[in-house]
């Protein structure tokens, strides 16, 4: 795992925004795993801006969102899909046709089905070139809460306390937020070509250290990571507070943890 640490939220992710950048450019048609949150806020921002200035074409990318909340239509501002055409899909150049978020609307029996269909569209798309990835507080990836199986493809899930009350602020209340969702697996996401994942703040620095260097445990899904052959860490001085090593990109060796 690459660690790359910047000392703004900003300037790591524009540094993600040209790993994507570059990606599409020298694959116009690329395949690209998108997530939602407000870590990934200012990477759209910055691809918003690569399009608008930049001329940085969308109009054959084709992308896969990594999780769905259940029970939620996608003109509710709180879902995912909203959120996607919101903060990144109306303001670039891509076909709306070409994005996909799972459905949270399916339903019993479906759900397994519909689950297995996204997998196959990926592998139809011929893989998810690079995907984006935030952590939760917990260390988790998508909605793969910690104890998901190492080898889990996409599938209907049930959020933690953790989780729905991160969340829960959105919704206006934990009342309102919902329990479950629909997820890629950590087996979807390790069969990527390329990862980069997103961290921003001290709420993160523990899962992020957990993730980095400790041990691959389900406990941290994130940690599974540490087996992908290409993912890398785009983390604030904040989200990075708590790593030991000192072998990192843009890492001063007159940093202290705030725990030394
Ligand atoms: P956040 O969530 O970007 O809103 O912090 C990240 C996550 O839960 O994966």
């Amino acid at each position: 795992m690459e660690i790359i640490i910047q000392s703004t939220r900003a300037a790591a992710s524009k540094l993600a925004a040209l790993n994507i950048a570059r990606l599409v450019q020298a694959k116009p048609n690329a395949v690209l795993g998108l997530a939602t949150g407000s870590t990934p806020l200012m990477l759209y921002t910055e691809l918003i801006r690569l399009h608008r200035e930049e001329g940085l074409d969308f109009s054959k990318v084709r992308t896969f969102n990594l999780d769905e909340y259940c029970d939620l239509p996608p003109e509710d501002p709180n879902s995912y899909r909203f959120f996607m055409n919101e903060n990144l899909f109306k303001h670039i150049n891509i076909d709306i046709a070409n994005t996909r978020v799972p459905d949270g609307l399916v339903q019993g029996a479906e759900i397994l089905r519909h689950c297995e269909k996204y997998e196959e569209d990926i592998r139809a798309a011929g893989g998810i070139d690079l995907q984006v990835l935030g952590i939760g507080t917990n260390g988790h990836i998508g909605f793969n809460e910690p104890g998901t199986s190492l080898a889990s493809r996409t599938h209907f899930t049930t959020l933690t306390e953790s989780t729905r009350k991160s969340n829960a602020p959105y919704f206006g209340g934990l009342e309102a937020m919902p329990y479950y969702a629909l997820t890629m697996g950590i087996g979807t996401i390790m069969d990527v070509r390329e990862v980069v994942l997103l961290a921003f703040g001290e709420s993160k620095a523990e899962a992020i250290a957990g993730a980095a260097e400790g041990a691959l445990t389900a406990s941290n899904p994130a940690s599974s990571l540490q087996m992908h052959p290409s993912a890398t860490m785009f983390l604030d001085t904040a989200a990075a507070a708590r790593l030991v090593r000192r072998d990192y990109y843009e890492w001063t060796f007159a940093h202290k943890p705030d725990w030394q």
